[in-house]
């Protein structure tokens, strides 16, 4: 196992609150039914993004003469980026790579991380590019990340998860509307030996599972998904385990991929581990794909469960099919 780190944490989530009730005003659903199924109360939708019936409706407490804050999937990794960097008392010149995971990016062409590069004055001549593997993109994003940095001279990186995946969202589909929202993660991470790191990749390829088309919307057999979550997860959860010599017992917390709670507490069960064991905040976000995982992260920071000594494993899935997991240790 190799050693990174991270030293700072960072989540930007678009202004507007969209509830299960909102959108019982658009296609035909209801709290109960997204409650029970999926354990989503909330979503963060970008302004942009809002479907027709849900646009000029104020978001309470915004203040009204404020300029608009952009929302776009570049300016949620940006500001992501920008407050992981504070978290970590880390100056743009320190950063020696940029890697950001999205699949619903606003530009094929600059990536995400050119752009973040440009926006936050990152230095020159740094590499920058995005990866795509989906829900697990911050694991595998993190995964490449610590590569790169063990096999170039490479100090500190800022690894991002984002996607404003509600562009990609049919809002007549029930089926898959009610289930996604937006956001943005950041990390900044350090080489450092006296830090464990591990990571975990793999993949195989089943387009009918979940797809979003070029210029077209996501389509999503919800079952196929389903099923596949419940088997690959313990499986990678088994595979860090070998690979670090930690069984779950020694690990503090679980992140899962924020899908939905049915598929963390059937894992839960079948694992036979306190509830406590598994952080979640899907219930406010829904799905937010490759940002779930670091804005997770961001929030157990922030509620104090990341300290001295703490050890967890994150486990991503989703489209591709592709899924990974984490080991990560905190000072
Ligand atoms: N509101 C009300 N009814 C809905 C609905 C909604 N938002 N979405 C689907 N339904 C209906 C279906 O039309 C179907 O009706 P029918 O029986 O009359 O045809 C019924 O509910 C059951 O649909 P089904 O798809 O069997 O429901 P389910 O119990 O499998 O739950 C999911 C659907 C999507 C919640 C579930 O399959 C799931 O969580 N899958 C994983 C999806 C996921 O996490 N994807 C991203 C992974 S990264």
């Amino acid at each position: 196992m190799s050693g990174i780190r991270i030293t700072g944490l960072g989540k930007a989530l678009p202004d507007r609150i969209v509830t299960n009730d909102d959108m019982s005003r658009i296609v035909d659903t209801s709290d109960e039914w997204i409650r029970t199924r999926t354990g989503i109360r909330e979503r963060r939708i970008a302004r942009g993004n809002l479907p027709e019936a849900l646009k000029n409706e104020q978001v309470p407490g915004a203040a009204q003469s404020a300029p608009e804050r952009a929302e776009t999937c570049t300016a949620l990794a940006a500001e992501a980026a920008r407050r992981a960097l504070q978290d970590a008392g880390t100056k743009p010149p320190e950063i020696g790579l940029v890697i950001a995971a999205t699949m619903s990016p606003d530009f094929f062409s600059p990536s995400v991380a050119c752009s973040v590069q440009e926006l936050l004055g990152l230095p020159s001549g740094i590499p920058a590019f995005d990866v795509n593997a989906a829900c697990s993109g911050f694991v595998y994003a993190m995964t490449v990340a610590n590569a790169m940095m063990q096999q170039m001279s490479i100090g500190c990186a800022l690894v991002i998860g984002a996607d404003a995946v509600t562009s990609l969202i049919d809002f007549t589909d029930r089926g898959t509307c009610v289930l996604f929202g937006d956001g943005a993660g950041a990390a900044v991470v350090r080489k450092d030996e006296g830090c464990s790191f591990a990571g975990i990749l793999g993949a195989e390829g089943k387009r009918s599972a979940l797809s979003i088309p070029v210029g077209g919307h996501m389509l999503m057999d919800g079952r196929d998904v389903f099923r596949f979550a419940v088997t690959v997860v313990p499986r990678v959860l088994e595979e860090l385990e070998k690979e670090t010599g930690r069984s779950l017992g020694d690990i503090d917390q679980i992140v899962l991929h924020q899908a939905n709670d049915r598929i963390i507490e059937h894992i839960r069960r079948k694992l036979a581990l306190p509830e406590e064991k598994f952080f979640r905040n899907l219930q406010h976000y829904g799905n937010t794909c490759a940002a779930s995982i670091p804005v997770a992260l961001t929030e157990m920071k922030e509620q104090g469960l990341l300290g001295p000594g703490t050890r967890i494993f994150c486990v991503g899935f989703g489209a591709g099919l592709a899924w990974g997991g984490l080991y990560l240790e905190f000072q």
